[in-house]
C-alpha cells in the first residue's frame, strides 16, 4: 500500500531549525508576529523573514497562502515556506495551507513550526492527505513520502491528536489505491483477498462466493456478474467496537470493471471505469480507518464484487432477473448494474443485521455529474435525523454533499410491463430513479441514505485533498459521522 508521511512530534528545539534538511514551515500571522522559532529563521537568513513579513506579497496574502524562500541563507534547508494562518485560523485556512506543503512532500523531510496555532493537527492531517502519489504500476522505484517533524509546545497533546488523524489517512490511502489500481490487477479476487488482510486488524472478515450467493438468492448480483471470469463475491467485514448494540452498515458498489455489459459504453472514456469500484473501495478504506483507530463502535461493511463483461454468458437486455427480495426486475439496460448489485447485498445487510442505519455508496450514476459536478456527492435518504448527520459530518471534514430529493412520481418512471420493476427510468432524472430502485429495497424502519460518488471518487484535476486521480472521497465523512453518531453509544 502507498505509505503515509511519517509524523514525529518532539519538543521544541531552537538549535534544531538551521540542520533541518529538506522543507522548514513556519507559521506567522497575518498581523506579522514573528513566533520564537521565526525570530530565529530571521536570524539564520540574516533578515530574510522579516523583509518578506513586511513586503506587500505578504500583506496582500490570503489566510493559508504559503510564501516560499527559496535555498535560503544560513540553513541546511532548500526552502523555507512562511504558512500565513491565525492563531485560530479557520479550516479552509489550515487545509489550503497543508495541501500547499503535502504536494511536496514526496521524497522530501519536512520541519514544521506551528508557533502557537491553535489546530495544529488539522494541518498535519491536510498535509499528509495530500502528500499522496500512486505509483504501483510504475518499475521506477517509489519515492516515499518524508518525515514531518513537528515541534510543539506540547508533544504529547499533539501526538494524541494527531494519532486518530493518521489512522484515518491510512483509510484514505488505502481507497485510493484501491480506486486507482487497473482492473486486471484488482480483479473481484484480489480485491476479496486484500479485504480478508484487514482480518490482522482485529476485523471479522468474510468471503461468500457464487454458491452461497445463490443459494442466498442474490439473483441480481450474480446476473451482473454471469458474464465475466472473474467470479462474483460478497465481502462481510465487522468492527465490533461497541456493546450490544445493533451496528451501523456501510454497503459498497464494486464494479471492478463496467464495459456496460450488452449494452456497452462506448470505447472513449471507458477506461475511466477501473473505478467503479469506488463504493467498495470507500467501505473498505472506512473499516480500515475505524479498526485503526479502534472506534468504539459497531460498524459492519459489505461489498458487492462483481465484473460488468458482454460475453456469450452475459445478461441480455430484455432479461428478467430475481432479487434476493424476491423482486422480478427487467434488465432493460445492462449498463444499469451497480444498482442490481446494491439491491441483493442490501437485502442481505438488513436480513441479517437488523442495523440501525444504512449508507450505501456507488458510482451509480454519470447524471449525479451532470447535477453537482465533481465538488458534491448526491445524497438521497428516507430519514432525515441520519441524512443531516451525514451531510453535516461531511461538511466538518470538507467533503462536499448535496442532499437530492425522493419522490413516488420518480419511482413510477421504474414501472416494468412484465417485471416487477425495471432496472432504468429513462433520461428525466437518473440520479433520482436510481436511488429511487434502491430504495424499494430498504425495509420499513431502516434509516437509510445512499451517496452517489460518481462525481467524486475519481477526478481529473487535483482538490485540496488529494492529486488527480483517486480522492479517497467519503472515508473521512463516515469516519466523522460514525464519531458523531455511533460511539460510545454502548447498549
Ligand atoms: N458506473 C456507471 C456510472 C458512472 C458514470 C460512474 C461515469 C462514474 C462515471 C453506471 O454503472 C452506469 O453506467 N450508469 C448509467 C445508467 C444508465 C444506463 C441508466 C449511466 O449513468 O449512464
Ligand atoms: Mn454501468
Ligand atoms: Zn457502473
Amino acid at each position: 500500500m502507498t505509505n503515509i508521511a511519517t509524523v514525529d512530534v518532539v519538543a521544541a528545539d531552537l538549535d534544531a531549525i538551521a540542520q533541518a534538511k529538506g522543507r522548514v514551515a513556519v507559521v506567522i500571522g497575518a498581523e506579522g508576529r514573528l513566533s520564537p522559532a521565526a525570530r530565529r529563521l530571521n536570524r539564520l537568513t540574516r533578515g530574510a523573514v522579516k523583509r518578506l513579513v513586511e513586503s506587500d506579497t505578504f500583506t496582500g496574502a490570503a489566510a493559508g497562502d504559503v510564501l516560499t524562500i527559496g535555498w535560503p541563507q544560513g540553513m541546511q534547508a532548500e526552502a523555507l515556506d512562511i504558512l500565513v494562518l491565525d492563531r485560530r485560523a479557520s479550516d479552509d485556512a489550515l487545509r489550503k495551507a497543508g495541501a500547499s506543503v503535502g504536494k511536496g512532500l514526496i521524497g522530501k523531510d519536512l520541519l514544521l513550526l506551528p508557533g502557537t496555532l491553535r489546530d495544529t493537527a488539522d494541518l498535519v492531517e491536510a498535509m499528509v492527505l495530500r502528500a499522496y502519489d500512486y505509483t504501483a504500476q510504475k518499475t521506477a522505484e517509489a519515492k516515499q513520502p518524508g518525515t514531518i517533524t513537528v515541534q510543539a509546545s506540547d508533544p504529547d497533546a499533539l501526538r494524541a491528536a494527531v494519532a486518530p488523524r493518521l489512522s484515518v489517512a491510512e483509510g484514505v490511502f488505502f481507497t485510493r489505491d484501491l480506486v486507482s489500481a487497473p482492473a486486471n490487477v484488482l480483479t473481484t479476487t484480489e480485491f476479496a483477498r486484500q479485504l480478508k488482510d484487514m482480518e490482522a486488524l482485529g476485523l471479522k472478515v468474510e468471503v461468500l462466493e457464487e454458491d452461497a450467493l445463490a443459494s442466498l438468492g442474490m439473483g441480481a448480483l450474480l446476473a451482473v456478474g454471469q458474464g465475466s471470469d472473474s467470479p462474483s463475491k460478497v465481502v462481510v467485514m465487522e468492527w465490533q467496537g461497541g456493546g450490544d448494540e445493533a451496528p451501523l452498515a456501510l454497503i459498497g458498489k464494486g464494479v471492478v470493471f463496467d464495459t456496460g455489459g450488452i449494452s456497452l459504453k462506448p470505447a472513449a472514456g471507458m477506461e475511466d471505469m477501473t473505478m467503479d469500484m469506488g463504493g467498495a473501495g470507500t467501505v473498505a478504506g472506512a473499516m480500515k480507518a475505524l479498526a485503526l483507530r479502534k472506534a468504539k463502535a459497531n460498524v459492519v461493511g459489505l461489498v458487492g464484487l462483481v465484473e460488468n463483461m458482454p460475453s456469450g454468458n452475459a445478461m441480455r437486455p430484455g432479461d428478467v432477473i430475481t432479487s434476493m427480495k424476491g423482486d422480478t426486475i427487467e434488465v432493460t439496460n445492462t449498463d444499469a448494474e451497480g444498482r442490481l448489485v446494491l439491491c441483493d447485498v442490501m437485502w442481505y445487510a438488513q436480513d441479517r443485521f437488523e442495523p440501525a442505519g444504512m449508507i450505501d455508496l456507488a458510482t451509480l450514476t454519470g447524471a449525479i455529474i451532470i447535477g453537482l459536478g465533481h465538488h458534491n456527492a448526491g445524497v438521497f435518504s428516507n430519514d432525515d435525523g441520519l441524512c443531516n448527520a451525514l451531510t453535516k459530518a461531511a461538511g466538518a471534514v470538507g467533503e462536499g454533499t448535496w442532499r437530492m430529493p425522493l419522490g413516488d412520481a420518480y419511482a413510477k418512471q421504474l414501472k416494468s410491463r412484465i417485471a416487477d420493476v425495471n432496472n432504468v427510468g429513462g433520461r428525466p432524472a437518473g440520479s433520482i430513479t436510481a436511488a429511487e430502485f434502491l430504495h424499494r429495497f430498504v425495509k420499513d424502519g431502516t434509516p437509510w441514505c445512499h451517496i452517489d460518488i460518481a462525481g467524486v471518487a475519481s477526478v481529473k484535476a487535483e482538490t485540496t485533498f488529494a492529486p488527480a486521480g483517486a480522492t479517497g472521497w467519503g472515508v473521512r465523512t463516515l469516519d466523522q459521522l460514525v464519531q458523531s453518531s455511533f460511539e460510545g453509544k454502548k447498549a
